[in-house]
């Protein structure tokens, strides 16, 4: 029977399984959201309890990447907290501009509409052709999406408002073709843009970043698993660097905040110290 009964241990039990078969490790994710979401999909699947979900997961690799999807939660958007990126216009970008070149890491990049954000202020700032953005997730059809850069022009309108509350002064589709009820963004904003699958859990860092963004991630982690995180990221930094978290994520009770130096409390933004 699927409800509360389906206890802590079956749930730390799957997740075990899951890392041994497949490799992907969700045990420190936050209990609450795992929880959620083995129940939800227990119930679209149909299964009566924790142990024939667990029979399938491990003889069917496609429930296997089936549950991997909804573990990962996608839901992004462009200009995303748009006061965050005029935070970027008016805060970071007057540092990276004093670097010769710039690599960027954007973590958790899921379907990549805050990429292409970033990629339209770099552009506007004049810094793009020097900068290599590395944009990762674990989540390999967010990426196959992120990579193609088409989507649905219902977004745009909700989109151009963000761009234009973050301090865009152009008129914003002449980022991307309309393509039926889809757009397409321009080939100049992609070219400077690697996209890799990258596992923040079990994969290692990047070397000597200029900045980091990993926005509304850590929130899905547990607080040893946010820990450890942290460190991978400040390990990829340059003395200097910056780190951008999302909104409900904060650096203040990580271990490593005293490393830090705050550049804008409200929106996230640190700075490591040299
Ligand atoms: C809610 S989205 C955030 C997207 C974007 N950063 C934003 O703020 O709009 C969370 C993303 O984190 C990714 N993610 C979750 N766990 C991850 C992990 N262990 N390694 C890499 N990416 C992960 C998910 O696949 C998903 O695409």
């Amino acid at each position: 029977m699927i409800d509360q009964n389906t206890s802590e241990l079956e749930i730390s039990l799957l997740l075990e399984a899951v890392y041994h078969k497949y490799g992907y490790d969700f045990r420190q994710y936050s209990k609450a959201h795992i929880r959620r979401r083995i129940i939800n999909r227990m119930i679209l699947s149909g299964f009566e309890d924790i142990s024939q979900m667990q029979t399938k997961l491990l003889r069917d690799e496609i429930s296997a990447v089936q549950l991997l999807q909804d573990l990962s939660i996608t839901v992004t958007e462009m200009f995303r907290d748009p006061g965050f990126y005029k935070s970027m216009r008016e805060n970071v970008i007057p540092v990276l501009k004093t670097y010769p070149f710039i690599k960027i890491w954007h973590a958790g990049c899921s379907t990549g509409e805050e990429v292409y954000s970033m990629a339209i202020i770099l552009q506007e700032e004049g810094l793009y052709d020097r900068t290599t953005i590395y944009a990762t997730d674990f989540n390999q059809q967010a990426l196959k999406r992120a990579k193609e850069g088409i989507f649905s022009d219902k977004t745009m309108k909700e989109y151009t408002v963000n761009y234009h509350l973050s301090g865009g002064k152009e008129s914003f589709s002449r980022y991307y073709t309309s393509d039926y009820d889809n757009v397409i963004m321009n080939q100049t904003l992609k070219k400077n843009i690697v996209w890799a699958n990258h596992n923040l859990v079990t994969d290692s860092v990047f070397a000597e970043v200029h900045l980091i963004l990993c926005r509304n991630v850590l929130i899905y982690f547990d607080k040893s698993l946010q820990n450890k995180v942290q460190n991978l990221f400040y390990d990829s930094l340059i003395n200097g660097g910056i780190l951008c978290l999302g909104s409900k994520e904060n650096l203040s009770s990580m271990d490593i905040f005293k490393e830090y130096k705050v550049m804008d409390k409200k929106h996230r933004i640190f700075k490591k110290k040299y």
